[in-house]
């Protein structure tokens, strides 16, 4: 059998694993508003690599495919990328250090071609380690970060103290945290849900996971820290579905086809667990609404240790018993 060119093969526009719908491409050109890119489409208007596609649903690779309307091509969209970098320690994750302090940056880490126009999604602290991801796509990152969205962020902690059943109870209904703005302490507000596991106690440290929808300041460290275990190690093995799983420290790599949908699914799903897992969030100033007691201390003493060191109690030894 003589082999096909594989220039030769007919394209399928209605091969979704293409990439995105045709009418979003064209509204994403600036063609016209997506329903009007529709009509273009069932009218005949549009052609893809020189053939009519009048029939939708229809989809294409924006890179690669020539698409016309009307005879004209569309403007052709700036390739997107996302790559993932195993973020080593004494690395900030900004695309440029303040001058006078001069340090490594996560994009010094990136030799791509078009790194210039990379930058980080989040934050990782300066001794953070593990996954950031880095990309040109402004609306992913915003939906990534934003808790609204609920992308769950995985880390593994290894702390001081044996972080007893009860505080990770604690650290899972959500802990008062400080809210700053500005560099003033504007009151305290609760942490949303977190997931918690220990994987494993020591007598004076304990290794644990977790995954956090939001991401507030050093909130794994401060929540650590207000259970009485400060963190000693912490990397993100995790953003949603996206592993760091066999990338070496310092080393990056794009993300595949199916990593990039996969986050896209779980921004689209987050939103509906995010809505029903919204935090009981204290108002800052509305005092009001903090409904018990137990909550109003929780908040003053969230506030008492805005301003403090983090290790404000000492590790606990044991495992039972009442800590306040
Ligand atoms: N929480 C922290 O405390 N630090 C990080 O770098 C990320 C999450």
């Amino acid at each position: 059998m003589p082999r096909l060119d594989p220039d030769d093969i007919p394209a399928r526009y209605d091969d979704k694993s293409r990439g995105p719908r045709l009418q979003r491409t064209l509204a994403e050109a600036g063609v016209a508003a997506r329903r009007v890119c529709e009509q273009l489409i069932l009218d005949g208007e549009v052609e893809v690599n020189g053939t009519i596609v009048d029939t939708l649903p229809a989809f294409v690779d924006p890179e690669r495919d020539r698409i016309t309307v009307q005879g004209r091509p569309i403007k052709r969209r700036s390739r997107k990328l996302y790559i993932m970098l195993n973020k080593p320690t004494h690395t900030v994750t900004t695309t440029a250090d303040e001058p006078d302090l001069d340090r490594r940056t996560v994009l010094d880490l990136v030799d791509h071609p078009t790194a210039d126009r990379l930058f980080p999604v989040g934050r990782l602290d300066f001794d953070t380690t593990g996954l950031i991801l880095l990309t040109n796509d402004g609306e992913l990152a915003n939906k990534l970060t934003h808790p609204r969205f609920g992308v769950v962020k995985t880390y593994h902690a290894v702390v001081k103290g044996r972080l007893s059943d009860e505080d990770a109870a604690e650290l899972a209904r959500g802990i008062y945290l400080a809210e700053r703005k500005a560099g003033r302490t504007e009151g305290a507000s609760r942490t949303a849900r977190v997931e918690v596991r220990v994987h494993k106690r020591d007598r004076d440290r304990t290794v644990l996971e977790l995954k956090l929808r939001e991401g507030r300041n050093r909130q794994v460290r401060r929540m650590l820290a207000a259970v009485g275990c400060p963190v000693k190690k912490l990397e993100r093995v995790a953003m949603g579905p996206v592993k760091l799983k066999g990338l070496p420290r310092g080393a990056w790599r794009e993300l595949s086809r199916g990593e990039i949908d996969a986050l896209r699914r779980a921004i689209t799903r987050g939103k509906g667990d995010a809505e029903k897992a919204e935090p009981k969030r204290a108002p800052v100033r509305d005092q009001g609404e903090v409904r018990s007691r137990v909550d109003k201390r929780r908040m003053k003493n969230a506030v008492a240790r805005a301003g403090k060191p983090e290790r404000t109690r000492r590790p606990r030894r044991d495992d039972g018993g009442s800590r306040r």
